[in-house]
């Protein structure tokens, strides 16, 4: 165990990483359908393709599957939902608009294997009976919407796409679209609107994308890593897939480290390892700190602290540990940070980024960020706390879409771990933290928008 840690128990047990959507990354030109095929792509969607489609709906359920975008659900499932033998046309929709705080494992992937992401495509939008897939891609990553239209052209070129994918006699169309950069058109349903040309905004449920979806049409609506992960589930087996994670959350998963950390970086293992098995692979939290706060999956998931560093990453254990497994975008925290600061930062994402449909969400974020700017300032009193937590109680459950529930999960996770930093911010006259630390987290968070 690294000195660094800052725990009381235990020695990080061996385990492997499990490089499947990363194998191909460090190979020289990796994005190239040269390279790709070179390692073996494509096998995987010439097996789906024949076989037939709900063969490969009962693959992907049989190898429990969940999706990777934040929720977790069932991704066989969610196909499963898409209406058979109706006459309307069915759509793919790839969730690629990453822009939660921390989360940082759909870019490179698409960066490093734009291949990987397209064959889970083909073999997906075959399965529920698509014609047409669209990727969303969030706008700022310009290379990243690049790389993705090089390897679609270089698709058709091929003859991948197109009326004809791989002489199989199935026909489909994938179209490469860039977002503005709004966080809440990662919400499936304002990611429709904003396909459709409207302004992001989400939709009311019922009814649901999978009945009435782009131009009220069956749609699918997954993340990218939930995509990419296919071709290996019909390569290796749903049996395969289970020899990795839980019962309940198997597979493969990849873990994005960030923040105070000796060697930040993406890191693919099972479902279920701990966060002190990945701060061991990574060199521990960085040299003569302690770790102090984390998050499990992006800032929209409740703060969780040492004591949790033996809770498994996985969906069943990061809810036993009072938070969710999200983005598995771990946000390590080291001694020199100032929750109330960091919580300040977050809070300042999301009413920025909140799209004002709801009050709720529209006015509690905008009031969180005044008290906690007040905090920081030395201008709060013993009651903002309070307000604060009250606030928490009116967004939360009570706001249109999942944002407001997120932007509350730092607030209330870090009162209830801690609340005496707030008093000390109240009763010291301002933030007790050197400030050249907080320069640092202001930096990185300006960076993770
Ligand atoms: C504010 C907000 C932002 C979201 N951003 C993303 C995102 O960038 N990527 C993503 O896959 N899911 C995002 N989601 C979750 C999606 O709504 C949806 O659950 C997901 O794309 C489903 O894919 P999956 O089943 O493969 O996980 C976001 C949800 C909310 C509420
Ligand atoms: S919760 Fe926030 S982001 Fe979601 S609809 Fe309401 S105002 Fe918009």
């Amino acid at each position: 165990m690294s000195p660094q840690m800052g725990t009381k128990t235990g020695t990080p047990k061996p385990f492997a990483l499990t490089p499947v959507l990363t194998a191909n990354w460090a190979q020289p030109r990796s994005w190239t359908l040269a390279a790709y095929e070179s390692r073996g792509g494509y096998a995987g969607a010439r097996q789906a393709l024949a076989m037939s489609q709900d063969e490969v709906i009962a693959l992907v359920k049989n190898s429990g599957l969940r999706g990777r975008g934040g929720a977790g659900f069932p991704t066989g499932m969610k196909w499963g939902f898409i209406p058979q033998g109706d006459a309307k046309p069915h759509y793919l929709v790839v969730n690629a608009d990453e822009s939660e705080p921390g989360t940082c494992k759909d870019v490179p992937l698409m960066l490093a294997s734009p291949h990987t992401l397209l064959e889970g495509v083909i073999i997906s939008a075959y399965a529920i009976r698509a014609h047409t897939a669209f990727v969303y891609i969030r706008g700022e990553v310009l290379h990243v919407v690049r790389r993705m239209q090089a390897a679609v052209d270089e698709l058709y070129a091929n003859s991948f796409l197109g009326p004809d994918v791989l002489g199989s006699g199935y026909a489909l169309d994938v179209v490469v679209h860039a977002g503005a950069g709004a966080y809440i058109c990662g919400e499936e349903t304002a990611l429709l609107d904003s396909l459709e040309g409207y302004r992001g905004q989400p939709r009311l449920r019922p009814p649901f994308p999978a009945v009435a979806g782009l131009y009220a049409s069956p749609t699918v609506i997954n993340n990218v890593e939930s995509i990419a992960s296919v071709p290996a589930i019909v390569s290796g087996g749903a049996a395969w897939f289970r020899t990795m994670g839980s019962e309940k959350s198997p597979g493969f998963t990849i873990y994005s480290l960030s923040g105070h950390v000796t060697t930040p970086g993406q890191y693919e293992a099972p479902l279920g390892v701990t966060l002190r098995d990945l701060l061991h692979l990574a060199g521990g939290v960085r040299g003569g700190h302690r770790l102090k706060f984390w998050t499990p999956g992006g800032s929209s998931t409740p703060l969780l602290t040492a004591e949790h560093l033996d809770a498994p990453l996985d969906y069943e254990g990061m809810v036993g540990a009072g938070s969710m497994l999200g983005t598995k975008a771990l946000q390590i925290f080291d001694d020199t940070t100032c929750v109330v600061r960091a919580v300040l930062r977050w809070t300042q994402f999301y009413a920025h980024e909140s799209c004002g449909k709801c009050t709720p969400c529209r006015e509690g974020t905008f009031w969180m960020v005044q008290i906690l700017e007040r905090l920081e300032a030395g201008d709060a009193d013993a009651k903002d706390v309070d307000v604060l937590l009250d606030t928490c109680d009116n967004i939360f459950g009570r706001s249109f879409c999942a944002l407001g529930d997120g932007a509350t999960s730092p607030v209330v996770s870090s009162i209830q771990f801690f609340r005496d930093e707030y008093v000390a911010h109240y009763t010291g006259g301002g933030c007790p933290f050197d400030p050249s630390a907080a320069t640092l987290f202001a930096a990185e968070a300006g960076a993770a928008r």
